[in-house]
């Protein structure tokens, strides 16, 4: 969906999306296409790229907000999809940090020796939870799935320093009210949109770049470097102006950032793995690259990763 098709849906602009998010296209699922559907493309692409075998995989971590049903685990379909019968699948609701939250237990399973080779994927179908009346926050999302193959690798490479945080107070700034227990959808009785995605998106923007720079430092600092040492940043895209100022904080170049969310809006837990693979498709990662990815979601929940390429 471009902002051209939005102005024909909502009273907006392309001017004003343009500069108020760095957007200009999203990536809409096709009807009857699920979370599962696109989780399970971008493992087998992940799996492809590791060069490991369905026999292989021990564990399969989804962060998703967007699960096919609300029970059994979006984890637990997309395995009976891919056929992994000896894995273990199980989901975490971190909102647009579930993949790093994903990583980061998928490092501490590999360090321990628990497990040898585990998925890692990051998916949600938003359009299914977005509120297209809704000026201020329709435009704003799209749909992706991104993976990624954790194994053990040489000491002093893979996952150097992980950093997660949650603090529940700020709910209200980004949340999705009625389908829960406390509030159960009632068929027959208007949502009035408490069903769809509801942002204070002003409030959310402080705390986002307060938080996102303070997760980053964190990561860079665990690892003893500097931020002149990180040859790629990562961060989550939700707004092309979050970003610059968290690069501005970091006093890190614009060139060294890796940003799309000029074509794929905000696709929360896939937009780290997404922005990844395309980096590294790009060629822009080099063996010894240290990278630093930094997520920040509803929860609100946020965290960071350091890698070493
Ligand atoms: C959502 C966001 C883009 C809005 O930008 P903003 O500059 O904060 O804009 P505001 O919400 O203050 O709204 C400014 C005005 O634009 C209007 N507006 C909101 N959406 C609009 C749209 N799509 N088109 C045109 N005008 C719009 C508002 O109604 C408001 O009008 P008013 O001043 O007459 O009341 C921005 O706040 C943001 O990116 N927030 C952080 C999101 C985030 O961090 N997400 C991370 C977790 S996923």
């Amino acid at each position: 969906m471009t902002n051209a098709d939005f102005e024909r849906l909502v009273d907006t602009s392309d001017e004003w999306i343009t500069t108020r998010t760095g957007i200009k296209e999203r990536r809409i699922a096709k009807n009857g296409m699920t979370t599962s559907d696109m989780a399970v493309k971008a493992c087998k692409n992940a799996m492809e790229m590791a060069g490991c075998s369905h026999d292989e995989i021990e564990a399969l971590i989804t962060g998703t907000v967007t699960p096919d049903y609300k029970l059994p685990s979006n984890s637990c379909v997309i395995q009976e999809k891919m056929g992994l019968p000896q894995a273990v699948g199980f989901d975490i609701a971190a909102a647009c940090t579930g993949f790093v939250s994903g990583l980061s237990i998928a490092q501490a399973f590999v360090e321990s020796g628990k497990y040898r080779k585990i998925l890692v994927v990051g998916v949600e179908k938003l359009s299914s939870f977005t509120n297209y009346e809704d000026r201020s926050t329709c435009v704003l999302f799209g749909d992706a799935a991104g993976a990624a193959v954790v194994e053990p690798c040489e000491t002093g490479a893979g996952v150097i320093s992980t950093f997660l945080r949650s603090d529940g107070n700020y709910r209200p700034l980004l949340w999705s009210e009625i389908g829960g227990c406390k509030y159960p959808y009632v068929p027959g009785e208007d949502p009035s949109g408490r069903d769809k995605i509801l942002m204070n998106g002003s409030d959310l923007f402080k705390v986002a770049v307060r938080e996102m720079g303070n997760a980053a430092v964190k990561v860079i600092e665990d690892a003893g470097l500097t931020s002149s040492d990180i040859a790629l940043f990562i961060p989550h895209q939700a707004n092309i102006r979050i970003i610059k100022a968290m690069a501005k904080r970091l006093k890190m170049d614009m060139s060294k950032v890796v940003h799309n969310i000029d074509r794929y809006g905000n696709t929360s837990s896939a937009s780290i793995p997404l922005a990844l693979d395309e980096a590294n498709r790009a060629g822009r990662i080099k063996p010894g690259d240290h990278i630093v990815m930094v997520a920040f979601g509803g929860g609100l929940i946020w965290g960071s990763a350091l890698l070493k390429w």
